[in-house]
C-alpha cells in the first residue's frame, strides 16, 4: 500500500516539525498529521488565497492529471514550472466556462497577463536545490510536498527547513556537508 506509506511517512515528517520548526517560516505549527482513516484534511490558515481557486484534488485527484503536465520541469531541471493561463485554456475554453474562477482566468488568458500565483515552497536563494538531483534519487513529490492530489488548496505541510531537509539526507545517506547546499566560503 504506496499510499499507506506516504501518509505514515508524511506523519513522520509532521511530529519531526513540530520539533524542528523555525521561527522565520511563515507557516503556523504544522497541521495535524494525518491518518489513514482521515478522508478530509481541513486547510490550516497558511494556505495562501490565491488568484483563482484552483484545486490539484480537481485537476490532479479526480481528472488524474499528471504532476508534470503543468509543472513541467526547467531546461536544467532545478526548477519546475507553475503553469500559466495559456496551459489551462486547452480544456478552459470550453469547460466549466460559467465558473466564476474560471472566469477570471479567461479575463487572465484574454489580456495575455501573468497569473500572480502566491509561491508556497520557496527557499531563500543562500541555498542550493535542484528537483533533477532528487527526482533523480526516487523521490516522489509527495515526500516533499505532502498529498498534493488529495488538497484544494497548497500549503506548506511538508518541512523544507535544513532540519527537515538533513532529516532526509540524514536517512537516505545523502551529503550533510554543509557547502552541498550553501556556499559558505567565499
Ligand atoms: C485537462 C483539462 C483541464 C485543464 C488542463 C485544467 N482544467 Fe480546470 N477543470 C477541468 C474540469 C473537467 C473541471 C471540472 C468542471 C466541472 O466540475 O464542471 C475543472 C474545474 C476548474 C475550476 C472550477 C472550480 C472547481 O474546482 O470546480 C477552476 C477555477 C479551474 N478548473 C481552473 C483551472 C486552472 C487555473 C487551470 C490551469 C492551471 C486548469 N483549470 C486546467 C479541466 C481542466
Ligand atoms: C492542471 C495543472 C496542475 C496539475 C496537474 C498539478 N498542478 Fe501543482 N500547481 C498548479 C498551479 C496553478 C499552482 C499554483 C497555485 C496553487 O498553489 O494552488 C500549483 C502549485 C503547486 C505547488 C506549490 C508551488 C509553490 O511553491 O508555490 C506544488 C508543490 C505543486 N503544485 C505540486 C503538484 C504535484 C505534486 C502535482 C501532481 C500530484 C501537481 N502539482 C499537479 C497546477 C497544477
Ligand atoms: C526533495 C524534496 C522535493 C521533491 C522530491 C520535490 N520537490 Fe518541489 N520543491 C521542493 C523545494 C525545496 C522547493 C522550493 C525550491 C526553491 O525555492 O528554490 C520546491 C518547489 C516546487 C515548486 C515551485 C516552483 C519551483 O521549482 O521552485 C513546484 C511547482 C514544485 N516544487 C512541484 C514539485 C513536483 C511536481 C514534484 C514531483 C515531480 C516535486 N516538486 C518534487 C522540494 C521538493
Ligand atoms: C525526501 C528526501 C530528501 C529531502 C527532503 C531532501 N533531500 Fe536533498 N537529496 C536526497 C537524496 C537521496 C540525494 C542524492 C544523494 C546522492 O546523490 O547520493 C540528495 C541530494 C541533494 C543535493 C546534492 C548533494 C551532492 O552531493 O551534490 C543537494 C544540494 C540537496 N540534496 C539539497 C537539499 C535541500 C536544500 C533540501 C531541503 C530543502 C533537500 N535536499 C531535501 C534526499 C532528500
Ligand atoms: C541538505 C541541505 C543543507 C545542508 C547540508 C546544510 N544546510 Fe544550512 N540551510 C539549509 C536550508 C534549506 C536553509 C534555509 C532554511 C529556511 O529557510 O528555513 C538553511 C539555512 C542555513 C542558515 C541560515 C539560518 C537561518 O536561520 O536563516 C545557516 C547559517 C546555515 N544554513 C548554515 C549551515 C551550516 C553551517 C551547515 C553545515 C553544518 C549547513 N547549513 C548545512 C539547508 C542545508
Amino acid at each position: 500500500m504506496g499510499a499507506l506509506k506516504a501518509i505514515s511517512l508524511l506523519a513522520l515528517i509532521a511530529s519531526f516539525a513540530l520539533t524542528a520548526s523555525q521561527a522565520q517560516t511563515a507557516s503556523k505549527p504544522s497541521a495535524p498529521a494525518p491518518t489513514p482513516a482521515q478522508s478530509f484534511v481541513p486547510v490550516p490558515a497558511s494556505a495562501p488565497e490565491q488568484p483563482i481557486p484552483f484545486s490539484h484534488k480537481q485537476h490532479a485527484g479526480k481528472l488524474q492529471l499528471p504532476c508534470e503536465f503543468c509543472h513541467t520541469p526547467s531546461r536544467s531541471g532545478e526548477t519546475v514550472a507553475i503553469p500559466q493561463a495559456a496551459a489551462c485554456m486547452q480544456c478552459h475554453q470550453t469547460m466549466a466556462t460559467n465558473n466564476p474562477g474560471v472566469q477570471k482566468l479567461a479575463a487572465y488568458a484574454k489580456a495575455n497577463a501573468t497569473i500572480p500565483w502566491v509561491r508556497v515552497y520557496e527557499l531563500p536563494s543562500f541555498v542550493t536545490f535542484s528537483h533533477k538531483v532528487h527526482m533523480g534519487h526516487g523521490s516522489t513529490c509527495q515526500e516533499c510536498h505532502g498529498e498534493v492530489a488529495q488538497r484544494d488548496r497548497i500549503y506548506k505541510e511538508a518541512d523544507i527547513s535544513m532540519a527537515g531537509c538533513m532529516n532526509c539526507h540524514r536517512t537516505k545517506k545523502a551529503s550533510l556537508d554543509c557547502n552541498a547546499c550553501h556556499t559558505l566560503d567565499q
